[in-house]
C-alpha cells in the first residue's frame, strides 16, 4: 500500500476545513455565542456516553473540533488530532473563542502513538466519518489500544459500511450494494465535487481514496489486541445526508431514509474498554 492516499486526502481535508467551519451546519457561532452549546453529534452521544467529567480524552480525526470542544465542555481534558493542518487551525480558532481548553496535534492517526503519550488516556473518541480515510482497521485498533490505559474506553459512532457499500440513490428507492462492504486493499477511488455541509464556497480538490471496514472487522480488530466490547448498537439515522434525495432530516441533526428506513442499519455505537 502506497502512502500516497495521504497527499491525495490531506489535500481534500485542508480544503474543506475552512468552508466547514463557516457552514451553518457545523453551528461555530453558537459555540461562542452559548457557553453551553454542543454539536448535535456529541448531544446524540451523550446518552450512550454517559458523565466524561475528569477524564483524559482523544478525539482521533478531530476535524474542525466542534465534538472536541463539547467534550471539553463535558469536562473532560480533551487533546484532538487530525493530519490536517487547515482543520486544526480551524479547531484552535474556536477552542479559543469558546473558552475552552483543547489541545490540538498534527498527526496521522498511525503515527498518534508516536506524538501522544501511550497507555495514558480514559477515552479515545471518534467516528462520524474517520474510518473510512484509513486502510487497515488491524492497524487503528492497535494505535487505539495503545492510546487507552488499562480500564479505558473507545467510543466510536460511525457511519455504517452496510451504507457505505450502497450504490448512489435510485430513483426506484431499491438500496443496491455496489461497493464493498469488506476492507480491500485497494481504495475506492471517488473524484467528486462538493461537501456534505451547506456551502456556496467552490471547491477544486475533488479526488479522494477511501476504505470501507465491516462491522465484524472493526470487532475483531478490537478483540485482537485485547479490547472487551462492552457495546455495540445500531442506528436508524446518520449525523449527514448519506443518500442525497433519499434520506430526510429528522430530530437533532440526524438523518433517515424517508421511506422504510428500517431496511438499513445508517450507523452505529461502538464501545470497548482495554483490559
Ligand atoms: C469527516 S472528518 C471527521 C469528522 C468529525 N467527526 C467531524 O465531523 O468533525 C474526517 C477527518 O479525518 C481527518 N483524517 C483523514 N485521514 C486522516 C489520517 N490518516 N490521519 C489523521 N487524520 C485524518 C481529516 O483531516 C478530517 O478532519
Amino acid at each position: 500500500m502506497s502512502d500516497d492516499y495521504r497527499a491525495v486526502n490531506r489535500a481534500l481535508w485542508d480544503e474543506r476545513a475552512p468552508v466547514h467551519a463557516a457552514s451553518p451546519d457545523y453551528a461555530v457561532a453558537q459555540f461562542v455565542a452559548d457557553p453551553h452549546h454542543l454539536s448535535q453529534v456529541v448531544t446524540f452521544d451523550l446518552p450512550l456516553l454517559g458523565p466524561v467529567e475528569g477524564l483524559r480524552g482523544v478525539h482521533l480525526q478531530c476535524h474542525i473540533g466542534t465534538d472536541t470542544v463539547s467534550l471539553a465542555r463535558l469536562g473532560a481534558r480533551m487533546t484532538g488530532l487530525d493530519f490536517s493542518a487547515a482543520a486544526l487551525a480551524e479547531g484552535r480558532r474556536l477552542a479559543e473563542a469558546a473558552h475552552a481548553d483543547v489541545d490540538f496535534v498534527e498527526s496521522d492517526v498511525y503515527g498518534a502513538i508516536d506524538v501522544l503519550p501511550q497507555g495514558e488516556f480514559d477515552l479515545v473518541f471518534t467516528g462520524i466519518g474517520a474510518l473510512c480515510w484509513l486502510p487497515d482497521i488491524r492497524r487503528w485498533a492497535a494505535v487505539v489500544a495503545t492510546l487507552l490505559r488499562p480500564g479505558g474506553r473507545l467510543f466510536i459512532r460511525e457511519g455504517h459500511p452496510v451504507l457505505w457499500s450502497l450504490a448512489e440513490p435510485r430513483d426506484d428507492g431499491v438500496l443496491a450494494i455496489d461497493h464493498a462492504y469488506f476492507e480491500q486493499p485497494e481504495p475506492l477511488v471517488w473524484d467528486e465535487p462538493g461537501t456534505y455541509v451547506e456551502t456556496e464556497a467552490q471547491l477544486h480538490i475533488t479526488l479522494s481514496h477511501e476504505w470501507n471496514h465491516g462491522l465484524g472487522e472493526v470487532v475483531s480488530a478490537l478483540l485482537a489486541e485485547g479490547l472487551q466490547i462492552t457495546g455495540l448498537v445500531e442506528h436508524d439515522s446518520i449525523p449527514w445526508d448519506g443518500l442525497p434525495g433519499m434520506m430526510a432530516r429528522v430530530a437533532a441533526g440526524e438523518w433517515r431514509l424517508a421511506d422504510r428506513p428500517e431496511r438499513l442499519p445508517h450507523s452505529y455505537t461502538l464501545q470497548a474498554v482495554k483490559g
